[in-house]
Formats: C-alpha cells, sequence, structure tokens
C-alpha cells in the first residue's frame, strides 16, 4: 500500500496532509510514503525532513499510489492524474465541490470528506473540524488582543491601576471555547454567549461569565445549534446590543452545520462600540457573524476596526498541520489491514459497513455514496417500481401440494 502527500494548490493554503514526525506511524503499519516535491513548504517543512523520517519525494506521486491525501480537495487536474480506484482523504465541502465530486465520480475515486466524519466519540481522534477549529479560536484571541491598543490584563502598578480589557465572545464551540481560554489566559474580563443549553455550563468552565438572555436555547441534533426565527434573531441582537457597545475587544464564531453563518451583529450595533475596539469575526468567509465584515481584510466600522477571518488555521501551519495529520494518520489507519509480516505491506481496505466510513465516504467505485451530494448533482433518485400483488402464500405446509409418492 503506497500514500501520496500531494502539494496543496489552493490559494493561500499553507497547511500540509502529513508531518515528518507522523511518518513512522504509517510506514510501520508497512504503507510506504511518497511526498510530492515541496508538500511542506507553506508549513516551513523540507522535502529533507520527510526523506529523514522515511519518506520518499516523487513529482509523479499522486498518479501511482492507492491513497492521496491532502488538506484541501484535489484540483481537477490532479484527479485527472490519479489511477481509477485511488482514495482521497481532505476537506471537501460537498456544497461548494459539485463539480469536483462529479470528476471523482467519474474518475473511480473513492473520496472520503474530513468534514462528514461523523461526531462520535470513536471518532473524535478523526475530527479535522476541531481540531483546525482549535487553532482558529486561540488565532482569533491572539488576533483581538495584538490589533486592540491596550492591555488584556489587569496592571496594578506605582504609577496606578490599568483596567483589563473587556471580551465578549459568541458563540462557544470548540473554536469560541478556545478563544475564550486564550483571551482569559491573557487576562481578559471575558463575557460568551451561545444558543445551546449546554453552552453556559462550558463558558463557566473556562473562567469566563456565560452572558444569559431571556431567550429559549437553540439546540438542534448531534449537540449542534439550530437556525434562529427572524423574530428569534432580533430580540437576541436587541439583548446583546448592550453588551457589545460595552466590549473593548468583540469574537465571533457561531455557525449552524451546513448553512451560511448566522448574522449576530448588526453594523448599527458595531457603531457603538467605543473609540478603539476591535471586531474579529472567524465566520466572515460563510457570510459573517458582523454586518461588513470581508474576508481576510480589516475595514472600519464606526469607531471599531473589523478584522474578517479566511482560512485562518493557515495562518498558524506548524500546528495546524501537525493536528490534522493526526486526524488523517488515524482515519487511515481504521482503514488499513496492517502487513502481517515485518517489512510487508499493509493493505489499504475499507470496510463500508463502519458508520465512520461509510459517513466520511462521498464517492465510491464510479457512485456519489453521500446521498444529499448525489440528489443535488444527479436529481431525486427514480422512483422504484411498485411492489408486485403478493403472489396466493404457497408456503404454508396446508397450501402445498401433498406429495403422497414422497411419503411412501
Ligand atoms: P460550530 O462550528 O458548528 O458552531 C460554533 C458555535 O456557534 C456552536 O457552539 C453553536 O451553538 C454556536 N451558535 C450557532 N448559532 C448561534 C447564535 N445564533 N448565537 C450564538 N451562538 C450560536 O460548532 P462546533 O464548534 O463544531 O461544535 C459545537 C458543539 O458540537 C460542541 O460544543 C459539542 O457539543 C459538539 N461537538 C461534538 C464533538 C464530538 O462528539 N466528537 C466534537 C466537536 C463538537
Amino acid at each position: 500500500m503506497k500514500i501520496a502527500v500531494a502539494r496543496e494548490t489552493r490559494e493561500g493554503e499553507t497547511r500540509v496532509a502529513l508531518v515528518p514526525e507522523l511518518v513512522e506511524k504509517l510506514t510501520a503499519l508497512g504503507v510506504e510514503v511518497l511526498v510530492e516535491p515541496e508538500a511542506g513548504y507553506g508549513a516551513q517543512i523540507s522535502d529533507d525532513e520527510f526523506v529523514e523520517a522515511g519518506a520518499e519525494v516523487d513529482a509523479g506521486a499522486l498518479g501511482n499510489v492507492d491513497v492521496v491525501v491532502s488538506v484541501r480537495p484535489l484540483s481537477a487536474d490532479a484527479v485527472r492524474r490519479l489511477r481509477r480506484g485511488t482514495a482521497t482523504f481532505s476537506f471537501l465541502p460537498v456544497n461548494q465541490e459539485q463539480a469536483l465530486v462529479a470528476d471523482l465520480r467519474d474518475a473511480g475515486i473513492t473520496s472520503f470528506s474530513m468534514e462528514l466524519v461523523p461526531r462520535i466519540s470513536r471518532a473524535q481522534s478523526m475530527d479535522a473540524l476541531s481540531s483546525q477549529a482549535l487553532v482558529s479560536g486561540y488565532r482569533c484571541a491572539i488576533v483581538a488582543a495584538g490589533m486592540l491598543r491596550r492591555f488584556f490584563p489587569l496592571n496594578m502598578t506605582a504609577a496606578g491601576t490599568v483596567h483589563p480589557a473587556e471580551v465578549v465572545v459568541l458563540g462557544a464551540g470548540v473554536a469560541g471555547l478556545q478563544a475564550i481560554a486564550t483571551a482569559k489566559r491573557l487576562g481578559a474580563v471575558v463575557r460568551a454567549y451561545d444558543v445551546r443549553a449546554a453552552a453556559a455550563e462550558e463558558i463557566r468552565s473556562m473562567g469566563a461569565k456565560a452572558i444569559e438572555l431571556d431567550l429559549e436555547t437553540l439546540e438542534g441534533s448531534g449537540g449542534y445549534a439550530r437556525e434562529m426565527t427572524e423574530d428569534r434573531a432580533a430580540r437576541q441582537m436587541e439583548l446583546l446590543a448592550p453588551y457589545i457597545a460595552d466590549a473593548d475587544a468583540l469574537i465571533t464564531t457561531a455557525a449552524v452545520p451546513g448553512r451560511q453563518a448566522p448574522l449576530l451583529v448588526t453594523r448599527a450595533m458595531v457603531e457603538q462600540m467605543r473609540p478603539g475596539s476591535v471586531v474579529v469575526d472567524l465566520a466572515a468567509e460563510s457570510g459573517g457573524n458582523v454586518e461588513g465584515s470581508v474576508p481576510s481584510e480589516v475595514v472600519r466600522i464606526g469607531n471599531a476596526q473589523v478584522w474578517g477571518g479566511e482560512n485562518v488555521p493557515a495562518q498558524m501551519p506548524g500546528p495546524s498541520s501537525k493536528l490534522y495529520a493526526q486526524n488523517i494518520v488515524n482515519i487511515v489507519t481504521l482503514m488499513t489491514v496492517k502487513a502481517e509480516e515485518e517489512g510487508g505491506p499493509a493493505t489499504f481496505a475499507p470496510d463500508f459497513d463502519d458508520e465512520i466510513v461509510a459517513g466520511a465516504c462521498v464517492t465510491h467505485d464510479g457512485a456519489i455514496r453521500h446521498e444529499p451530494t448525489r440528489e443535488a448533482i444527479e436529481g431525486p433518485a427514480p422512483e422504484a417500481p411498485p411492489e408486485p400483488d403478493p403472489a396466493p402464500d404457497a408456503t404454508t405446509p396446508e397450501d402445498q401440494p401433498y406429495d403422497q409418492e414422497a411419503d411412501q
């Protein structure tokens, strides 16, 4: 079994799907590791480091392996270079990548989407959404602290007291909780709000104050948030406005799976903030939690500087690559049968009865396996022909023709 690490081709992507320190985890199974030249360039990892770890650097790697791993989806051109039956692992946002999914289907590729890995306990070590959200959350707090032209912590000095910064975090999922923890470590006073019932306790466990609004909580399936009605959204904005007006830094991380990020903060709410305040909108690239935020830009709204996040984990490619690579090694290992004897070859053998394998699979054997995506691309499944009328039941012993000869 051979695995190739692709060089990322999407603009601004600095991460790499495998890091040298994890190569041995695969070679120990009997997997040969090939790396496209300069695959680690954006993450400051040289080809030599991969070679020292036991990998081979090969410009033709993609066309010559059983499995290709990448962070972002492969380009259509790279898909054309794969052998039929090759498996790919990457982030693959199926709603935005329908043309590529059709290419993967037509090329007979078995593709797995890291976004679709079910969020069950057994799959936690493969949960790349969480590992990358952790990096994003940390980065958001650091960006806010860097942009704010004042201290985060309280300082009591002989010259007088400097009050700590007031930070408000909206959305307390994986990224939000990490932003809270980071801002707390820097000494800020942190308040946070999330629509989920469990969130208030999680916020308090990070040492922050939970903002409690007189609104019903919103819980969807799998512990995720549900979309808000317009009425509830308006009421939430009204109730949050005074907290935001009082904040030196606002960090927003709210998301609803499969939907555009909810708008939580209007331009008018930002205009109420004090001179010098900062806003960090992690959701800027998926619609924005803050009206007027622009991905990868800092814009001025009223007195505030508003920073829009875009591919934030790529701003810290070292740790985000390492965490992602761990997720990748774990999911590939789940589908790999180890070599029987030392030095022998491993086999790539995904078990489609396993809910992690079935859940994460997008295309396999010339078909789209992920039903909502299949329907979006190919249309509704043809209606099953009507069941034929049941034949007169001739199976009960009384109805069987009595074979007298056989009895004799
Ligand atoms: P996410 O990235 O989809 O959303 C971020 C946060 O935004 C969520 O906490 C959500 O409740 C919040 N949000 C949505 N609409 C909002 C609104 N209008 N106002 C304020 N906040 C809003 O979620 P993430 O971070 O991926 O995970 C959320 C939850 O999923 C976790 O706290 C946990 O319960 C569950 N989870 C389970 C895992 C597992 O079992 N392996 C792994 C990771 C998360």
